[in-house]
């Protein structure tokens, strides 16, 4: 689609709040209406583009630079990104918009380290808990909750399809993706 808007929709939120759920809902949604998309999942990025990188900060500030930089690259040339990171630090997340500007919409996935926890989809915080596994987000380590995100689903009270809707319609509203076509 030749008028095509790049963005970058950026997901940060706890290991198993729902990140990568409501992209994959996104994705249907998005192809649906013909769109052009790109996904940065922050468990295949680590596989390829940042293996070998850890959780200390330095680690995760390296991962998340990466992710933006692809980000960009892809938004300032029309095509759509999400990107679905824990991304916990505030500064990094703040350095990502400050190179998108207007492309950036961060959304945040809000869920209580308890609800996460309850879930447990990867067995990983059970691990955090027994110190198998260290510097866990949440557990161990720090996340800064986004202070203004253009976006916030809370994956507590809605379904990931509701929250998948509500994106839906923002990035409607922005104008950044076409009124869906009836099937
Ligand atoms: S980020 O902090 O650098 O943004 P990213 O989203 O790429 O993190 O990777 C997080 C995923 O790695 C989690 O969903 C989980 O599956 C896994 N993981 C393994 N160890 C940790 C840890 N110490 N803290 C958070 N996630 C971890």
């Amino acid at each position: 689609m030749a008028d095509e808007k790049g963005f970058c929709l950026w997901f940060t939120g706890l290991s198993g709040s729902g990140k990568t759920t409501i992209t994959n809902l996104l994705v249907r949604e998005l192809r649906r209406r013909d769109s052009k998309l790109e996904v940065l999942d922050g468990d295949i990025v680590r596989e390829n583009l940042s293996k070998g990188l850890g959780f200390s900060k330095e680690d995760r500030d390296i991962n998340i630079r990466r992710i933006a930089f692809v980000a960009d690259l892809l938004s300032r040339n029309g095509v759509p990104v999400i990107t679905a990171a824990i991304s916990p630090y505030r500064d990094i997340r703040d350095e990502a918009r400050g190179m998108m500007g207007e492309r950036f919409i961060e959304a945040y996935v809000e869920a209580s380290v308890e609800a996460c926890e309850e879930r447990d989809t990867k067995g990983l915080y059970a691990k955090a808990r027994s110190g198998e596994i260290k510097e866990f987000t949440g557990v161990s380590d720090p996340y800064e909750p986004p202070l203004s995100p253009e976006i916030t689903v809370n994956t507590e009270d809605e379904t990931a399809e509701e929250s998948a809707q509500k994106i839906v319609a923002y990035l409607e509203e922005r104008g950044f993706i076409p009124a869906a076509v009836a099937s």
